[in-house]
């Protein structure tokens, strides 16, 4: 397994959509490791592979607690089928948006049917933060971050965050 860099703001492949996986192959498989192996170092609860520069619809997601057994998802071609009519806000944030949180609304709960990584059609019923964390991963296959739910005044506030915190690193490793 290995290790995949991160996409952040505002690169344009994250505005981009994600094309429909037609075949899965050893590749793709190896691809969903090294999702979720980059997944977990990051730390986060979900990644899009268009996140790690790959415009393909399948995303990992695990919302499970450190302290917690892992659930790893592996969905290929997913579609949020159903939801609910509830509504929930929650504090969000995302791997191409580093260290930046904002209040996003979500549907409670969703079902979401996807193809797994051995090619069988499955249909999952979320509620809580997986609901959540599947409606920010899919969104991601369309090219919409959370951040495109806030004010244009907010997004771009948050994006010359991340980029003024990606010049400081930058300019701070190249001294050691
Ligand atoms: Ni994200």
């Amino acid at each position: 397994m290995a290790l995949l860099k991160i996409l952040e703001v505002p690169n344009p492949l994250l505005k981009k959509k994600s094309e429909p996986v037609k075949e899965i192959t050893d590749q793709l498989r190896k691809t969903l490791d090294d999702m979720l192996e980059t997944m977990y170092a990051a730390p986060g609860v979900g990644l899009a592979a268009p996140q790690v520069g790959l415009l393909k619809r399948m995303v990992v997601i695990d919302v499970t607690r450190d302290d917690e057994p892992k659930k790893p998802y592996k969905m290929i071609n997913p579609v949020i089928t159903a939801h609910s009519e509830e509504t929930t806000v929650h504090d969000e944030g995302c791997l191409s948006v580093p260290e930046q949180y904002a209040p996003v609304e979500r549907f409670e709960t969703v079902t979401v049917e996807y193809t797994d990584e051995n090619g069988t059609k499955q249909t999952l019923n979320a509620d809580g933060l997986l609901a959540i964390c599947i409606q920010h991963e899919l969104e991601h296959l369309e090219g919409t971050l959370f951040i495109d739910h806030l004010s244009k005044v907010k997004r771009d506030m948050i994006v010359r965050r991340v980029e003024k915190e990606r010049r400081w690193k930058n300019s701070h490793s190249e001294e050691e």
